[in-house]
């Protein structure tokens, strides 16, 4: 701590479209202002890339971009997305070719209640609700294996395949077991063994073993099952980990439990370090509130925090996460000024 600078980290920034520009904004602001007292500082670069842009330009992610984004330490991206962009075009072309080409294979999503937050069951208690899933983020049916025969006739034929590779797997239930080796020592693992019996037993084999190696306790559920416990009991679980579509259903759930889309933070990482992670809310662009003021900022700075983290400043990194939960017990702020206000004067109150 103090005023000299140590660590300089370059973040690309990518505000996106509809709400992503004005959360992200907050976001960076909570940043600076942590970063000012822990003696790191942090060049923002923008990169004007999502819906508005692809409307305007045709491009979604050029290589050129792509290339100064792995010189980033790290990228925040608010949301991305509009009703005048077709389904597919910016998902496949920008959120899951960031996810591949910079190998993100995990997307860390925590789902913790906080206090003053009504989950959307009434009855969790705050020590039943702090839990982290471990999406797989690389394979799975997003991996875009698969195509369409006899389009538009009564023969069409629809396929995606879900690919689940030894090394893919194991990397990212290794990172889990490791995330639970630092937390309370239980691992789940979530799938569906007992219909997908091909990639359940991969998954089952390697959660296994990687497990053992890592000293964690392995249990296993169905993914049925395990939205039943996470709505019925939630205490069950602590890490999670299971595939790409599993997480991304289950980590939906998860933030309702939590107070809803707008608490919900991600990081889309690479643990190994070959380039940037990614950081982004969880929400989407949710054009019928952009622009109204009405956004709530606090995925986007809960994710800030998640990179801080991962950048080696994880005490800035709990000041965010503890500043969101001191606005959000003093009642949640109805507007995005108002939670800035807020956010910014815990932060400044905790120095
Ligand atoms: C998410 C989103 C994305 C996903 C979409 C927008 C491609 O739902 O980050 O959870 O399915 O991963
Ligand atoms: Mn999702």
């Amino acid at each position: 701590m103090g005023d000299h600078v140590t660590s300089q980290y370059a973040v690309a920034h990518v505000p996106g479209d509809g709400v992503g520009p004005e959360v992200t904004e907050v976001a960076r602001h909570c940043v600076d202002l942590v970063a000012a007292r822990y003696g790191f500082g942090v060049q923002w670069r923008p990169y004007p890339l999502g819906a508005r842009h692809y409307l305007q330009t045709g491009e979604v992610l050029p290589d050129p971009v792509l290339a100064e984004l792995r010189t980033a330490d790290a990228v925040l991206l608010g949301a991305v997305g509009s009703p005048d962009v077709p389904p597919g075009v910016l998902e496949r072309g920008l959120l899951l070719r960031l996810r591949a080409e910079l190998d993100l294979y995990v997307n860390l999503r925590p789902s913790k209640l906080r206090p003053g937050v009504a989950g959307a069951v009434g009855k969790h208690k705050l020590e039943d609700l702090d839990l982290v899933i471990v999406r797989e983020n690389t394979e799975g049916l997003y991996a875009g294996a698969g195509g369409t025969v006899h389009r538009g006739t009564q023969f069409e034929n629809a396929t995606e395949e879900s690919l689940n590779t030894y090394a893919g797997v194991r990397r990212c239930v290794r990172y889990a077991a490791e995330l639970a080796a630092r937390r309370s020592g239980r691992l789940t693992l979530v799938h569906k063994t007992n219909v997908l019996t091909h990639a359940g037993a991969l998954w089952q084999r390697v959660a296994t073993e990687v497990a053992a190696g890592a000293g964690v306790q392995l249990s296993y559920a169905h993914v049925d099952a395990a939205c039943l416990w996470l709505v019925d009991d939630p205490a069950r679980f602590d890490v999670i980990v299971t595939d790409n579509l599993f997480g991304d259903i289950l980590s939906d759930l998860g933030a309702a439990l939590t107070g809803g889309l707008g608490l919900a933070p991600s990081g889309n990482l690479n643990p190994d370090r070959t380039g940037p992670s990614v950081f982004e809310p969880v929400h989407g662009s949710a054009p019928d509130i952009a622009g109204t003021g009405r956004a709530n900022p606090a995925g986007a700075v809960l994710s800030a925090g998640l990179m801080l983290d991962h950048l080696g400043q994880p005490a800035a990194a709990a000041e965010l996460d503890a500043a969101v939960s001191a606005v959000l017990a003093d009642g949640a702020p109805a507007t995005t000024a108002e939670w800035e206000k807020s956010l910014q004067a815990h932060l400044e109150g905790a120095g």
